[in-house]
């Protein structure tokens, strides 16, 4: 079975948790895993499906044993563990990433459908993911939608900001790239 006949099949068998129409593009990988830093340490990667993030992850010459992919999805957590040797995977939701008890993080990459997902489960993932990650470190989210996929509510409450790329436009539904990041106190 090809990568993409697997993706297929899971977008029909669990089309709430898949939420896209293919893997992710070259053009997406290459904007999610921009400025990863082998000599900066470990990388989370949250709905890895296939693997196309987890290799681009990988070219930027992260090891894999500094590399963490959470993916809730037994068939697609089995894939990963096949194909990518020597990468710590985790069958598990993005929901409970605070539970790896990692510190100093270089970024959490998420290919999650986080627009879709309630708030409570959006809260989660981003506080188990910033208890993870370096004081200045990014928490890296695609999304199709035309406005920051993380709930207003939550930004403010964790006094996030965001940085975004432009759009890309190439082979895929279009997609922007946001960076959140926490505002540190000027006081
Ligand atoms: C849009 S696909 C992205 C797959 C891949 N990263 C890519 O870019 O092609 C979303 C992935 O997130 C996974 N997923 C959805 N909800 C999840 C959750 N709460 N915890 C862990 N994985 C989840 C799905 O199983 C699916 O593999």
């Amino acid at each position: 079975m090809t990568d993409f006949s697997m993706f297929m099949g899971q977008i029909l068998r669990r089309p709430g948790q898949v939420v896209a129409l293919a893997p992710s593009s070259a053009a997406l990988c290459a904007e999610m895993t921009a400025g990863l830093d082998p000599t900066k340490g470990a990388v989370i990667e949250l709905g890895a499906g296939t693997g196309v993030i987890t290799q681009a992850i990988l070219d930027r010459g992260i090891a894999p044993h500094d590399l963490h992919t959470i993916e809730m999805n037994p068939v697609f957590h089995s894939h990963l563990k096949h194909h990518f040797a020597g990468v710590n995977h985790h069958q598990m939701s993005a929901a409970d990433v605070g539970d790896l008890g990692l510190h100093n993080v270089q970024a959490v990459i998420s290919g999650l459908p986080l627009l879709s997902m309630p708030l409570s489960l959006q809260t989660a993932i981003l506080r188990g993911s910033f208890a993870q990650l370096a004081r200045d470190a990014r928490y890296v989210q695609f999304t199709y939608g035309w406005t920051p996929p993380v709930a207003r509510a939550l930004r403010d409450d964790m006094g996030l900001g965001w940085e975004r790329s432009a759009r890309i436009w190439f082979k895929m539904p279009p997609a922007r790239v946001y960076r959140f990041f926490r505002n540190i106190p000027t006081h």
